[in-house]
């Protein structure tokens, strides 16, 4: 790497070089790692831990970590006058891999498989602390819970109540069991956090044709193989066809308040949520930037309609109730433009097929394929810069660009295998604005690579199927990689190492490799605490064999991480990261 790419001046570390037979945590030098809580670990330090061979039954699975660890953050706890040495540590779970998790994997298939399987998914709540030596534990601590795919979540918002949401277990459209696929998170200024409702399809099945509105969000007669429908009726659309309306949410959650329900916030639109970043505008309307994470989808914005006063916590908890859905049109010269996805604007009308605001959140997809909006490739996270308020987001990647679905200036890559960043500034740094400026942030890619369209333009280390994206209060943007299993190390992705995180500098656009992570995971989630001095992250389906659950048993997972010998499937988990001269992380 040219030394001119070598200028940042927000980091100094050095760029972690790779080997293909890494199969752990690799950083920096100076820099150390732990892990903070696995998959199965207890959630209070009191229940019982995950048994070697996984006999644990779905109700020990209710008091432990689940499984595939995501989105996450930190809440301090202040402790003799330090923010940075205990919180509230919150982490979702975005999916199962049943063939890991019971003994004998999908075979038989049973109910108390499927209750296991749904207590493993969704969120947990925990307290942890640091150690002298800087590393950090779970302790035990009242506000300890596990959310899961049943646990009771109320419905807020233009949905709830509506008749698409009524079924026979819920006559009343208010209440929601359970919330799934939890991929990524947001962290609200009045101490909530999001957790965002990401694949909901592949749980239910239908026999017959779907509906114009199942078929937009992908129902189809298997579901991605999850088999809860098998056990679970409210899985089966043949008997209960508005629950999967109750998926595919944002929803809140205070983790300071153990009692407190988890909301489903519909006023924030219905689709395959990634994250869900929030930001204060200038007028103090509450913002909130959300990728649909599927080919060809789009990005969303909603923007409240009454103001964050941060004297005033109760009334705080009700701005995502309120306020304007829009989606993106990202048009050829640079300029951007948010539409408004409200009943009776923009062509919104009951003659042209949306009869109320309810319809519209929940099919909000269609209603933004009716506006216009630009189809995107694969919207990941978004982050805020925390000074100049530009908003970035991954785009993953997109097999089916240029062939499937045209071209267009913020997708301008044919089978776009290696993703990009795509940044804007709202008009006037207004947040709540309706126009923008946008460009391309950076093309992934390899610089090496022979085929042209490969390569990129990214200034600094190779970078492909960019997916987390989150700002740290410096101005650094952290990075987090996707690629599939399947494509790692070959064809477009020979030279690059297994999923890897990398800070990027927004004025000189570096990427400097941090991070690589072990075989078979994904990186993804991340906090610090307030002194920058711990970073906190997540290290997903590690060792994940590439046929992953058509393997029923996972007789091929490539990793057994983080506990290598002493325990042989491999485990989520999440780790704790910190130089050895105390100093802050990413310097
Ligand atoms: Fe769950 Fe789009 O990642
Ligand atoms: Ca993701
Ligand atoms: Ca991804
Ligand atoms: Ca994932």
């Amino acid at each position: 790497i040219a030394a001119e790419n070598r200028s940042s001046k927000l980091f100094s570390f050095e760029s972690v070089s790779y080997s293909s037979a890494n199969d752990d945590i690799q950083l920096p030098p100076g820099y150390q790692w732990s892990v903070v809580a696995a998959w199965g670990d207890s959630i209070n330090g009191a229940s019982k831990n995950i048994a070697p061979d996984v006999s644990d039954t779905a109700a020990d699975q209710e008091s432990q970590f689940g499984m595939h660890h995501d989105g996450c953050a930190f809440f301090p706890i202040k402790v003799n006058g330090s923010e940075s040495i205990k919180g509230l540590w919150v982490t979702n779970h975005e999916y199962t891999d049943d063939g890991l998790l019971h003994p004998s994997g999908m075979e038989p298939w049973t109910a108390e498989k499927v209750k296991k399987s749904q207590a493993a998914h969704g969120v947990t709540v925990s307290v942890i602390e640091k150690s002298a030596s800087g590393d950090w534990a779970v302790v035990t601590d009242k506000r300890s819970r596990r959310i899961t795919a049943y646990s009771p979540c109320a419905i807020s918002g233009p949905a709830a109540g509506s008749v698409y949401m009524k079924t026979a277990f819920d006559e009343k459209g208010r209440e929601a069991l359970g919330t799934l696929n939890n991929c990524a998170n947001g962290v609200t200024p009045w101490g909530t956090y999001l957790t965002c409702e990401e694949n909901f399809n592949g749980y239910f099945v239908k026999t017959g044709k779907p509906n114009l509105q199942e078929a937009r969000v992908g129902v189809n007669t298997k579901g991605f193989g999850y088999r809860w429908h098998e056990h679970d009726e409210r899985f089966n659309l043949d008997k209960h066809p508005n629950e999967i309306n109750r998926f595919g949410w944002v929803v809140e959650i205070d983790p300071q308040d153990p009692d407190a329900q988890p909301i489903k916030r519909t006023a924030l639109g219905r689709f395959k949520h990634e994250g869900a970043v929030v930001t204060i505008a200038k007028n103090k309307k509450v913002v909130v930037y959300m990728g649909d994470d599927q080919k060809n989808e789009y990005v969303y914005k909603f923007v409240s309609k009454k103001t964050f006063n941060s004297a005033n916590p109760i009334e705080n908890k009700k701005l995502l109730d309120e306020g304007t859905l829009y989606v993106a049109r990202y048009d050829a010269d640079g300029q951007g433009r948010w539409i408004a996805l409200e009943h009776n604007r923009n062509g919104l009308t009951a003659a042209n097929g949306f009869p109320n605001q309810a319809y519209i959140v929940i099919n909000a997809r269609l209603a933004a394929d009716f506006v216009g909006a630009t189809s995107m490739d694969r919207p990941e996270w978004v982050a805020v810069h925390p000074k100049n308020k530009d908003v970035y987001v991954t785009l993953t990647n997109n097999s089916d660009r240029g062939s499937q679905i045209p071209l267009n200036a913020a997708n301008p890559r044919a089978s776009n295998s290696m993703g990009h960043i795509v940044r804007w500034s709202e008009a006037n740094g207004d947040s709540a604005g309706t126009v923008f400026k946008w460009e391309i942030y950076t093309l992934a890619g390899d610089p090496n690579s022979t085929q042209a369209h490969l390569r990129g333009n990214v200034i600094g280390d190779t970078l492909g199927s960019p997916d987390g994206l989150w700002f740290d209060r410096r101005g650094i943007l952290w990075t987090q990689t996707d690629i599939s299993t399947s494509t790692l190390g070959k064809g477009a992705y020979a030279n690059l190492p297994n999923n890897a995180m990398y800070a990027s500098d927004p004025a000189s656009k570096e990427f400097r490799r941090f991070l690589i992570g072990p075989k078979g995971c994904e990186i993804t989630g991340v906090d610090m605490t307030p002194d920058l001095k711990t970073m906190f992250i997540n290290i997903q389906h590690p060792g994940e064999s590439p046929s992953e659950r058509s393997d029923p048993k996972n007789t091929k997972v490539i990793s057994s991480w983080p506990d290598k010998d002493k325990f042989t499937r491999p485990r989520s988990a999440t780790i704790a990261i910190w130089r050895k001269d105390g100093k802050e992380v990413g310097l």
